[in-house]
């Protein structure tokens, strides 16, 4: 199993560009299902949970041709349009077919994804907002069987809680479907509004992507069209943290700034300098001494999710006490006993973690459990005195497009070994 080897205190120096969104990516790929012609996607990141992704596409039956980060799909036929247990196993997101095949195909057998390291994440809302249009679902051998025989139709979807791919799901669905659908409390994510920028340009009607309220007016079917990926606002979230937390000077480009303003608002408080030189680009330059700041997670506009574990790497490192609040997942905490391993100082109670600082952090041997996690873990690293060994690297391979290299070309000392 690959391990990283750090070598930490050395400044993070240059410039990198964001890669693609992982998270954008993977909605973008199961709605190329939704039309025979072919649909190219610019910028797709080449990272393990794509490449699975990619394996479930074809599995279901489409033609994948790759050329770097363009991948071109056909889906001409689809005859098999189900997720097995193997491939949602090592990836949960495979969920995002069950939306797609039913609105094409009339039926879609997805397995259920089981439990994982950050908490339960069922998908018991994707199920009920298909059931919304006319769906017949029901849950058999450890898997869901959608079906629609006789095709989907529009409906009103009101999500219980806020739920970004269950939103995607069901906005794939509704293309399709006959007749109008409504969908409240809908994911305001930029990889939500990205997914509607594509079925647009494949020939949907979709208005109020964005914002809480999406209405879809279903077609009859869509056509090929080729898009471009938005940028990783979580990479370029986690590099900006990345900047501050060992005291460097990055240029970040190829971003979108605006996809990060609650982090940069929190970057701000803690007395971290980032500006803006360009439309498309973050610079970000540490202070001499970190204030801590509070952070509670919230679905976007807010605070992510997917950066807690990095911010919280940041304040190990900020005067006085920082309370962390997790309020998306149950279990998003697991890297706190690894930075204590590190020497930080944190305490976890319940959805909440108190991180007193400045601790001097110092390289130690420490376990990733999930892809932020071990982000955070690769950022104390670089931060710390001495020598990092961070196990269990696939998670951050999942996710992070050659992270080490990217580090490497900030002057990080960082090395991958099996
Ligand atoms: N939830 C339910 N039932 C459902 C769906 C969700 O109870 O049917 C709960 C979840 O258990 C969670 C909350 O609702 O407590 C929000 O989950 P959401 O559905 O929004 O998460 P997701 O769509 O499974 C996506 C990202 C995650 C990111 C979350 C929150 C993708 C592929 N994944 O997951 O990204 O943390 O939204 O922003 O888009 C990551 O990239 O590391 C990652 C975990």
């Amino acid at each position: 199993m690959d391990r990283f080897l750090i070598q930490g205190g050395t400044p993070l120096e240059g410039a990198i560009a964001a890669s693609g969104s992982k998270n954008s990516a993977l909605p973008a790929l199961a709605a190329c299902l939704l039309t025979d012609q072919p649909v190219t996607l610019e910028r797709v990141p080449q990272v393990r949970d794509l490449r699975t992704m990619l394996d479930l596409i074809r599995h279901i039956g489409a033609e994948v041709s790759t050329d770097n980060g363009r991948i071109t799909i056909r889906a001409r036929e689809l005859p098999h349009p189900e997720a097995p247990y193997d491939l949602v196993k090592t990836m949960r997101a495979s969920s995002l077919v069950l939306g797609p095949l039913a609105a094409r195909c009339g039926s879609a057998r997805v397995s259920l994804p089981g439990g994982c390291a950050i908490g339960a994440r069922p998908i018991n809302l994707h199920v009920t907002a298909l059931e919304r249009l006319g769906a017949e679902v029901r849950q058999e051998h450890g898997y869901i069987e959608a079906c629609a025989p006789r095709g989907l139709r529009g409906g009103e979807v009101s999500f219980d809680r806020i739920t970004v791919t269950g939103t995607e799901d069901v906005l794939m669905a509704a293309v399709l479907a006959s007749g109008e659908t409504v969908i409240n409390n809908a994911a305001r994510e930029p990889e939500v509004v990205d997914l509607a920028r594509l079925l647009v340009s494949m020939g949907a009607s979709i208005e109020g992507a964005g914002s809480s309220t999406i209405r879809v007016k279903g077609v009859s079917r869509l056509h090929g069209a080729s898009h471009s990926i938005i940028p990783d606002r979580i990479e370029v979230g986690t590099f900006l943290i990345a900047g501050a937390l060992t005291g460097g000077d990055l240029l970040i480009t190829r971003c979108e700034p605006a996809h990060l303003r609650a982090l940069i608002a929190k970057l701000h408080q803690a007395g971290v300098e980032v500006t803006e030189p360009t439309p498309d680009s973050l610079r970000v330059r540490a202070p001499g001494k970190l204030k801590s700041v509070d952070v509670t997670t919230e679905e976007h506009p807010g605070f992510a999710t997917d950066l807690q574990a990095q911010f919280m790497a940041l304040m190990t490192r900020a005067e006085g006490i920082s309370f962390i609040t997790e309020t998306i997942f149950e279990n998003r905490f697991m890297h706190a006993q690894e930075l204590a391993r590190m020497g930080a100082n944190i305490r976890v109670e319940g959805r909440q973690a108190i991180v007193a600082g400045p601790s001097p952090l110092s390289g130690a041997q420490v376990i990733a459990s999930d892809l932020r996690a071990s982000a955070s873990l690769v950022l104390a690293g670089l931060a710390a005195q001495g020598e990092t060994i961070v196990d269990r690297v696939y998670h951050i391979d999942r996710g992070y497009e050659k992270i080490e290299a990217k580090l490497a070309g900030l002057g990080a000392r960082i090395r991958r070994i099996s």
